[in-house]
């Protein structure tokens, strides 16, 4: 229900002796990036960048564009932990196959 969110509720809370699911890859990028680059990367034909056509062998301008912005893409240097970094990283890489 949309009026209980935003509120902590009991059965959001981690079940005691089972391992809190980490997010992967895909999902840090339809929470933060697919409503610009589009579901499952494919581009929604908005002026957004193809992440499809990303050049799997620049890492580092990944790493850059991403931490700092890049013209009208919002900086997400501190949204994004290494970690979730690296699995998005992954995930663009796999073409959105992971
Ligand atoms: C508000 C819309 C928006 C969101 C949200 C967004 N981007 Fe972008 N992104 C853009 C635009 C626009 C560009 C094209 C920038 C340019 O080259 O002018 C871009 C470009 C890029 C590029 C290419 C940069 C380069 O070096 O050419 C990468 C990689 C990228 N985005 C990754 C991401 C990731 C990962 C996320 C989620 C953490 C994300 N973007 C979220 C709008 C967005």
């Amino acid at each position: 229900m949309m009026a209980a969110s935003g509120v902590a509720r009991a059965q959001d809370a981690p079940v005691p002796g089972t391992a809190v699911p980490e997010k992967t890859g895909r999902q840090i990028y339809s929470y933060l990036c697919s409503h610009c680059h589009g579901f499952n990367m494919v581009n929604p034909g908005t002026s957004s960048y193809d992440l499809r056509r990303f050049p799997v062998d620049q890492q580092e301008r990944f790493v850059t564009s991403v931490m700092n912005g890049k013209n009208t893409m919002p900086a997400w240097g501190g949204e994004l932990t290494a970690d979730e970094l690296d699995k998005l990283w992954d995930y663009i890489r796999s073409r959105g196959k992971s």
